[in-house]
């Protein structure tokens, strides 16, 4: 294993560790639907959202990691809840995610809405919780508002929301062009990887040109992740990504890929994740893991 594995290995412990510190007791009456966040939230995953805003907060120079926890464990609840809502029969119906079965196969589609519901809500109830670290000092306080304000609108119907309503109704869809495609990567994908390293540098006390940058940085690895992603529903291995392939044939989804060919959308992979990397350059000396990370993710198999 490679420095970099290793050190990837050891960070994405630390953040599975703090989730875990976050989620909710299974108990009383609405045991079940606790039950049923706690599986998906549970079953694994790359946890790439957390830890980049973990990363972003660090290199704009955060030190006091109690400000940041709450919010990574808010991103990773609602990137699981859009997982749960995505995978319904109603959506894209599938039976498998994170190498298990999906969360309405087992609970029930039912429940599964609930437990999505359940996390988007918790996730907020979870990232106030950083108000009680920054207690009396306003300017730590002003920074939790703008992070929740972040937080809310990236997540939203102007946001990931906003893509995943294209998305589906771009299935089964010939026609659609290019500015088409790209505002799904944009909004269903790329929104969430933006939250992530903008609210880590807001956090750290970034100042706005530096939140803009890194807004462009999420901007092209998002969409550079979903082409990806989209690449590997065609030629990756079911086990090794812990779902199905072949669900966007299936769904007669539009991808890059349907537009342009495998060849031609891991050039654009490449392409924009070394404009990522020169951005990131641009913000921060201090930005070695997240330049291999961000090219870590052009080759990824998972
Ligand atoms: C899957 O996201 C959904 C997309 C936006 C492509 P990830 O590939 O990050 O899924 P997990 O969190 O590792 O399961
Ligand atoms: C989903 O895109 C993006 C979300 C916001 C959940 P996909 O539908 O391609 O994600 P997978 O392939 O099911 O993980
Ligand atoms: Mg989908
Ligand atoms: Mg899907
Ligand atoms: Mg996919």
């Amino acid at each position: 294993m490679g420095d970099f594995d290793k050190a990837l290995e050891e960070k994405v412990k630390n953040t599975e560790g703090i989730i875990k510190n976050f989620l909710p007791k299974e108990e009383g009456y609405q045991k079940k639907v606790l039950e049923a966040m706690n599986y998906s939230m549970l079953a694994g995953g790359k946890r790439l959202r957390p830890l980049i805003m973990s990363e972003s907060y660090q290199m704009m120079g955060g030190e006091e990691m109690s400000l940041v926890e709450p919010f990574m464990a808010a991103i990773e609840m609602i990137h699981t809840y859009s997982l749960v809502h995505d995978d319904l029969p109603a959506m894209d119906n599938d039976d498998y995610r994170r190498g298990r079965e999906t969360t309405h196969k087992v609970y029930g589609p039912g429940m599964a809405t609930l437990a999505g519901d359940g996390l988007l809500n918790y996730a907020f109830e979870t990232a106030m919780k950083a108000f009680d670290v920054a207690g009396t000092d306003s300017d730590k306080t002003g920074r939790v508002i703008r992070a929740l304000r972040i937080l809310a609108d990236k997540a939203g119907i102007y946001g990931m929301v906003g893509g995943q309503c294209a998305d589906i109704e771009a299935e089964g869809k010939k026609s659609s062009t290019e500015d088409e495609i790209i505002y799904i990567h944009e909004h269903k994908t790329a929104a969430m990887i933006e939250s992530s390293l903008m609210i880590g540098a807001v956090l750290a006390g970034a100042d706005k040109n530096t939140v803009d940058k890194l807004e462009k940085v999420g901007s092209h690895v998002g969409v550079a992740f979903q082409i990806q992603d989209d690449v590997l529903d065609i030629v990756g291995d079911q086990e090794k990504l812990g779902k199905p392939i072949g669900s966007d044939e299936k769904n007669e989804k539009t991808t890059y890929v349907s537009i342009h060919g495998v060849d031609k959308s891991r050039e654009e992979v490449k392409r924009r994740s070394e404009e990522a990397v020169d951005l990131v350059k641009e913000v921060s000396d201090n930005c070695d893991f997240m330049v291999e990370l961000i090219e870590w993710l052009i080759s990824r198999d998972r």
